[in-house]
């Protein structure tokens, strides 16, 4: 009987999984650095909280939530995102106090039903922070800039920052009049989902991903024409801000983003170098959700950015440079005296932070050379019979493939001080 992974997952397997370990490693000191503290919340929730906020009307709440109900009936929905799960976590643990600032971060598996295809899973890994607590600008600027500098300290270049404002409550109910004024006059042309949501959710039909509506989308009214002054003044201020910082951007008036609990600045940013699912990071400002999830009347402001897609690019992008040399030193050890002999010296070398791999396993003096290059070892101790015989142990920087001869009493000091780390 053989088992195949399910249709729209991905096993993350050596190497990739050193780019994957250095990614996560960048981007929580970064995070850290930005004032972010970890929270951790449960994989499944209550499918209530997610029909809550994500909005029932969405592509993500009517197609792509794994939705069950438990042995007790209850319906549970495994999290198609991290938002809603960490405002929630954040009210229910008293983290928010009115006046203060929660900075919170995460990072784990989130599930869509979404039809698969590159860079595009139904298991997919997002990394995501949420600022909760200030209506400043300059918090959405933080968390872009955020981004910006994550990318670029990981070297990924061809990135582009999509911004647009989808309003508040206040002028919200204005465009979504214009807006549906307009989608009548074009129903003709909308798929059977959007002709409902026309109704229900107009904004929604500029997501859609159906061909004939995306052209309808592309004539609509641009919600900036109907802002009110205050989300116009939010706009302008956000754009000096991140003219000012130097952050290249681009508005995209049809920008309005997959979850309805979005309120004025949204943001995209995508990378040149991935097909059709191009966004590798995206978030903007939640004022509403707080306040609707049952908490304190607090704005706030987020993004996640994917890791499969990142990852994708990078690994196109710096290949084997990132995928970190595997073991520091390897030993070839040749017959039992020599295994004897060097399991102390890997242990206490080990301790001392060095990564140390050995054969142990009684193989041929070439077959061992042929690990320890595949390991990319910077350093192999070769001990067999002779060198036992001798005192002695042969250290190849396998680099340069220079030898010495290293007596065994001195080894360990001698390649703790070499500082390979
Ligand atoms: P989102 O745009 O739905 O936003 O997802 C954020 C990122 O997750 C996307 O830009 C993409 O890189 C990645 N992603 C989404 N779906 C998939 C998929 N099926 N396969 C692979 N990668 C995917 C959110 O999830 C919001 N919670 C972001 C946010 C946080 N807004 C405010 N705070």
């Amino acid at each position: 009987m053989k088992f195949n992974s399910v249709r729209g997952t991905k096993d993350i397997c050596p190497p990739e999984i050193e780019l994957w370990q250095y990614l996560e490693k960048t981007a929580v000191e970064l995070l850290q650095d930005y004032g972010f503290s970890e929270i951790r919340t449960p994989i499944f929730e209550e499918s209530g909280l997610f029909n809550r906020s994500i909005g029932e009307d969405t592509d993500i709440v009517e197609k792509e939530m794994y939705t069950f109900a438990d042995k007790k009936g209850r319906s549970l929905t495994l999290r198609p995102e991290g938002t809603a799960g960490v405002v929630r976590a954040a009210i229910e643990n008293n983290l928010l106090a009115q006046g203060n600032l929660t900075k919170l971060y995460y990072l784990g598996p989130m599930f869509r039903y979404e039809r698969p295809q590159a860079g595009r899973y139904r298991q997919f890994y997002q990394i995501g922070a949420e600022s909760i607590g200030s209506s400043s600008y300059w918090r959405d600027v933080e968390i872009i800039l955020w981004c910006v500098e994550f990318f670029s300290r990981i070297g990924l270049s061809g990135i582009k920052v999509y911004i647009n404002s989808v309003g508040c409550p206040e002028c919200r109910p204005g465009y979504r009049e214009v807006l549906q004024k307009f989608l009548q006059e074009n129903t003709t042309q909308l798929c059977a989902d959007c002709q409902r949501r026309m109704v229900r959710n107009p904004l929604r039909v500029l997501d859609c991903k159906v061909e004939t509506c995306r052209q309808v989308v592309s004539r609509m009214p641009a919600i900036q024409n109907y802002l009110c002054q205050s989300c116009r003044d939010n706009f302008q201020d956000i754009q000096q801000a991140l003219q000012k910082e130097n952050i290249t951007f681009t508005v995209d008036k049809f920008l309005v983003r997959g979850l309805d609990y979005y309120t004025q600045v949204v943001f995209e940013i995508k990378s040149e170098n991935l097909g059709a699912q191009d966004a590798v990071a995206a978030g903007g400002r939640y004022d509403k959700l707080v306040k609707e999830l049952g908490g304190p009347d607090m704005p706030a402001v987020g993004f996640a950015l994917g890791m499969e897609r990142v990852s994708e690019v990078l690994k196109k992008q710096r290949a084997g440079a990132l995928m970190e040399t595997w073991v520091d030193i390897y030993f070839a050890l040749l017959g039992k005296q020599a295994q004897q002999e060097s399991f102390n010296f890997i242990r206490d070398l080990r301790q001392s932070g060095l990564k140390v791999e050995a054969c142990l396993e009684d193989k041929s003096l070439k077959n061992q050379m042929r690990q320890a290059d595949q390991g990319k070892a910077k350093l192999t101790v070769i001990i067999g019979e002779e060198e036992i015989r001798k005192g002695i142990a042969m250290v190849r920087d396998m680099q340069t493939k220079e030898q010495k001869e290293i007596k065994l009493n001195d080894l360990v000091s001698f390649l703790k001080e070499l500082k390979l780390k």
